[in-house]
């Protein structure tokens, strides 16, 4: 039993080394007893100014989903668009409960992404007629334009968060990665439904 006890020390201590990048991914409450080496890592670092950059971009998604809603032409869209802008304003708070769950405060960084991607959908309703056929099928485009950057971003940092141990910022992640998946098929549906085909019919 004593020389037992004794080989088992003298491997935990040889190995104790090798495992301390391990010590959070392994530990059974990963996300409130990340230790200080790992909130100063590049990596940390890059996962919370990525999850500043999402947060500022849910935060313009609500107010651009808003002016798509005003703007489409079919109920179903517009119906669609209002469902999803419900979703994104819950996307900011779980984004805030990951923060916390990562011993950080809430905060926002530009997104020059969607900054982009948000003018083209406004340029889309300038450009186009209103209630025709051809805006909502544009607007389908610009909107899925912003579900594929979220679906990117929440796609990685997803599983970097799995990487890092922080399991229960990942179940959050992941949730709302599902519903920007659900939300992109969706879009796609209403267009190739009826949407598309009348838009070809317009003049
Ligand atoms: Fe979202
Ligand atoms: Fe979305």
């Amino acid at each position: 039993m004593a020389t037992k006890t004794e080989n088992n020390t003298s491997s935990t201590a040889a190995a104790s080394k090798n495992n301390t990048a391990k010590t959070a991914a392994s530990n059974t409450n990963p996300d409130s007893n990340m230790d200080q080496n790992m909130k100063n890592s590049s990596l940390h670092k890059f996962f919370v100014d990525a999850l500043k950059d999402i947060y500022y971009a849910e935060d313009a998604i609500v107010d651009a989903l808003q002016k798509m809603q005003d703007a489409a032409t079919t109920e179903e869209l517009k119906d669609a668009f209002e469902d999803h802008q419900l979703q994104t304003k819950k996307h900011v708070s779980r984004l805030e409960k990951v923060f916390k769950l990562i011993g950080e405060t809430p905060e926002k960084k530009e997104c020059k992404a969607i900054v982009g991607i948000i003018q083209e959908g406004e340029e889309i309703i300038k450009s186009t007629e209103e209630g025709s056929m051809t805006r909502d099928a544009a607007l389908i485009i610009a909107a899925q334009k912003v579900e594929h950057y979220e679906i990117a971003t929440y796609g990685g940092l997803a599983q970097l968060a799995i990487t890092m141990g922080h399991e229960k910022a990942a179940d959050l992640l992941e949730k709302t990665l599902q519903e920007e998946e659900e939300t992109d098929l969706l879009l796609t549906d209403i267009a190739e439904m009826s949407i598309n085909f009348d838009a070809e019919q317009e003049d």
